[in-house]
């Protein structure tokens, strides 16, 4: 298979250009108002920018980034020996939720891109897509009683922006050949200079996953982006097909557009942390963006002639909101700040992926090489590795950045049991006799009380029921690359939590209650999850090797010592907050519409995985981009 022309007549050698010079980073430098001001520039809101400044050459748009425009390399790129090597992510936000009760107390970390690019700059760069029923899912959350879902937010009205957001080069056709990969390209577009490839590489034990999982019946598919993914899928990873460094929005919606672009301005190293309406008076918009240097602490007020889109993700769009006066009336007043606009979803509906895990050793020789730990052995394999990745076209174990390939399987798969599971989400999530929904209990404290956060609460839990018991709906998701320990990812969870302002610092990080756990259908399913990927360990691929189960062990068998171990080694995010500004009608909780313009608020959008009602079957990188092309296209034709 060809390498486009044009991708490699844009490599101008290795080292990447970031528009240092071309990047704001006093207030003064700004321009008196803008036309569209964006709060964050990470993966949905730079691509929001990027695609406002090309629609209207006439029309200003300022981006406002906390953190850094930075080189952001991959997690596995030299000279780190071991995946995940300290000190090469970018600049992040690191979190620490509150003790989790029904994790044994522990608590949750969770990392969040601080740097131009934002998440797309830190993350694992593992670029699936959800499945056609995790939108379809979304449309039936956002639709209101008068049964519209205004501008198609379902699979068929998003998956043309997910061709959009991201170009996919095929590997060369020896590439494909040794390691077996497949794709289809119908599911990609060509254009977007963010990049979905696969390496040009594989540790030696990868087939034993591969087959492992086969042999316990998880189909294969050619192709997992293009609305099903039930199976065995190769994943692309977002890096370029011929360097493999990370692609990101920082430089495929930033650094690599058209710099004389003039009506794009970026400034960096301000915190946006409110939007001001005069006199609290939200119809009579767009807010003013009040902006914190982070240099000197002082504060100032940029105007927006069209609108305000707040893109600074899952933990900090909630929690400019609730600064600004918009949110459950509750929360604010018990942060001190005069409620503006009351919507109870603004910081409810937290969701995470979670999940636990086996191990196991094998007791008859493999000999299998290479290994990850040839890196650290072999001088020679090293010094070989790098100077692979420093070709062009890059080759070797560097060219590696996650785990690319999964299984997606769902609950009817995995066990027998999930009608149960399945009746037991439907009998919590419906009142009885007196009204009384006995899935609220299992809610926090400060949006139990609200009858509209619960009505929200039950419809989502009626989507997640029917997605639960889809024959063709993935509810776990496992990632394999090499080694002997295997997560199972709980791809719905039904347990939420909260993200609230730091009542003794209102403009720091905001503070996460993780509520993983609280609603017990969630150990029932990672129970059996657990069990079926147990599994794993007694198929002939493995057993080949004298596999030996080594956590949790073949002396925990009964349903209490699983939860138990479950418990104690959980972890709670796979990094993937969504949710907190949902999606959903005002009177069950939303805090957006169709168009992501906030409820009741004039001039004011979101656009950032926070809109989601319900966590997908993916991990959200891509889903970012393709709600960030969206978004623009529903805007564009909006001012046009
Ligand atoms: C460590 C890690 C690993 C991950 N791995 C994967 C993976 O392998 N595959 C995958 O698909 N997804 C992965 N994800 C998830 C995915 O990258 C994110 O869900 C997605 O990029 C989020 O996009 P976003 O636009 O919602 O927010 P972000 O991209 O996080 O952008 C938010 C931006 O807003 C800025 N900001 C925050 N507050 C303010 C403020 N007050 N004022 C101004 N700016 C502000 C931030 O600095 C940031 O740049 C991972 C995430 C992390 C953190
Ligand atoms: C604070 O920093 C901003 C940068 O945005 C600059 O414009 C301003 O002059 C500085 N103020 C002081 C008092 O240093
Ligand atoms: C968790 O912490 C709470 C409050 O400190 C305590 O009451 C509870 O017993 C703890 N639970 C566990 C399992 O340790
Ligand atoms: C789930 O089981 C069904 C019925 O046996 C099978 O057709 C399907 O391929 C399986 N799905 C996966 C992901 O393996
Ligand atoms: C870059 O933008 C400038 C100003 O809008 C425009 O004149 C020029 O044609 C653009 N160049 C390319 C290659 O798109
Ligand atoms: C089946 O599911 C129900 C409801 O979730 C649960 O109470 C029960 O323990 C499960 N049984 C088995 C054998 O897993
Ligand atoms: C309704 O409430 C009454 C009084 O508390 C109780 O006796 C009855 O069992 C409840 N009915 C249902 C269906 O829960
Ligand atoms: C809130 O902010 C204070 C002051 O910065 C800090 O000491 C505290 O740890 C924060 N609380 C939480 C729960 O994060
Ligand atoms: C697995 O291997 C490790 C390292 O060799 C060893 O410490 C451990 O005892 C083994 N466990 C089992 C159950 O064989």
């Amino acid at each position: 298979m060809m390498l486009a022309g044009a991708v490699i007549a844009s490599l101008a050698g290795l080292a990447i250009a970031l528009p240092h010079g071309k990047v704001k980073r006093q207030v003064s430098q700004l321009r008196p108002q803008y036309d569209f001001i964006i709060a964050g520039g990470g993966t949905a809101g730079l691509t929001v920018a990027d695609r406002l400044t090309e629609a209207f050459p006439d029309k200003t748009v300022l981006v406002v980034e906390y953190g850094e425009i930075e080189y952001a390399a991959g997690l596995w790129d030299p000279p780190s020996t071991v995946w995940g090597g300290q000190g090469f992510l970018a600049s992040y936000f690191s979190f620490q939720s509150l003790p989790t009760p029904h994790v044994n107390n522990r608590t949750a970390i969770v990392l969040a891109g601080k740097v131009v690019g934002g998440s797309s700059a830190v993350n694992a760069q593992f670029f699936d897509r959800p499945s056609r029923y995790d939108l379809d899912a979304w449309a039936a959350a956002a639709t209101g009683s008068d049964g519209k879902n205004k501008n198609g937010w379902n699979w068929d009205g998003v998956f043309p922006f997910f061709k959009k957001s991201v170009t996919f080069t095929p590997p060369p056709a020896e590439v494909a050949q040794q390691y077996g990969y497949t794709w289809d390209e119908s599911a990609y577009g060509n254009t977007t200079p963010i990049h979905a490839s696969f390496p040009p590489y594989q540790w030696a034990d990868y087939y034993l996953g591969r087959n492992a999982f086969t042999q316990a019946g998880v189909r294969t598919r050619q192709e997992c982006a293009g609305g099903d993914k039930d199976g065995l899928c190769w994943v692309p990873t977002s890096q370029h097909p011929v360097t493999a460094r990370r692609s990101y929005a920082g430089l495929g919606h930033y650094a690599d557009v058209n710099l004389t672009r003039p009506n794009y301005d970026l400034l960096v190293n301000h915190q946006v942390t409110r939007v001001l309406y005069p006199n609290g008076n939200t119809r009579s918009g767009p807010p003013r963006v009040e902006i914190r240097s982070l240099s000197n602490n002082t504060f100032f007020n940029v105007r927006a002639k069209a609108e305000v889109i707040l893109s600074a993700g899952t933990f900090h769009t909630p929690a400019i909101l609730q600064r600004s006066g918009i949110g459950h009336a509750p929360v604010l007043r018990a942060a001190g700040i005069p409620v503006v606009l009351d919507l109870p979803g603004v910081g409810s509906n937290l969701q995470d992926h979670s999940g636990s895990g086996i191990s196991w050793n094998y007791t008859k020789p493999g000999n299998f090489t290479p290994m990850p730990s040839d890196m650290l052995s072999s001088p020679a394999f090293l010094a070989d590795a790098v100077a692979g990745f420093n070709s062009v076209p890059a080759y070797g174990p560097y060219t590696l950045a996650n785990p690319n390939s999964a299984i997606f399987v769902p609950l009817p798969n995995i066990t027998a049991n999930y009608t149960s599971i399945v009746d037991k989400l439907r009998t919590m999530a419906a009142a009885d006799g007196n009204g009384t929904v006995a899935a609220a209990s299992y809610l926090p404290d400060d949006y139990r009380s609200d009858p509209r956060m619960v009505a929200g609460y039950q419809k989502q839990l009626r989507i997640i029921a029917d997605l639960l018991a889809n024959p063709r709906a993935p509810s776990q998701e496992t990632t394999f690359q090499t080694g002997t320990a295997l997560r199972a990812i709980n791809l719905h969870p039904v347990s939420r939590g909260t993200v609230r302002l730091n009542l003794t610092d209102l403009l720091a990080q905001p503070v996460l209650v993780y509520g993983t756990g609280s609603n017990p259908v969630d150990f029932d399913v990672y129970l059996a999850q657990s069990r079926f990927l147990r599994g794993m360990v007694k198929t002939e691929a493995l057993q080949a090797y004298g596999a030996v189960e080594v956590t949790p062990g073949e002396g925990v068998q009964s349903d209490e010592e699983l939860l138990e171990y479950v418990k104690s080694g959980l972890v709670h995010s796979f990094m993937h907050p969504c949710c907190t500004a949902a999606m959903m009608p005002r009177e069950e909780g939303g805090v957006v519409g169709g168009d992501l313009k906030v409820h009741g608020a004039k001039g004011l959008r979101v656009v950032d995985m926070s809109v989601l009602p319900v966590l997908p079957s993916s991990h959200l990188s891509a889903l970012a981009y393709a709600v960030g092309e969206k978004a623009a296209d529903i805007i564009i034709r909006e001012w046009r």
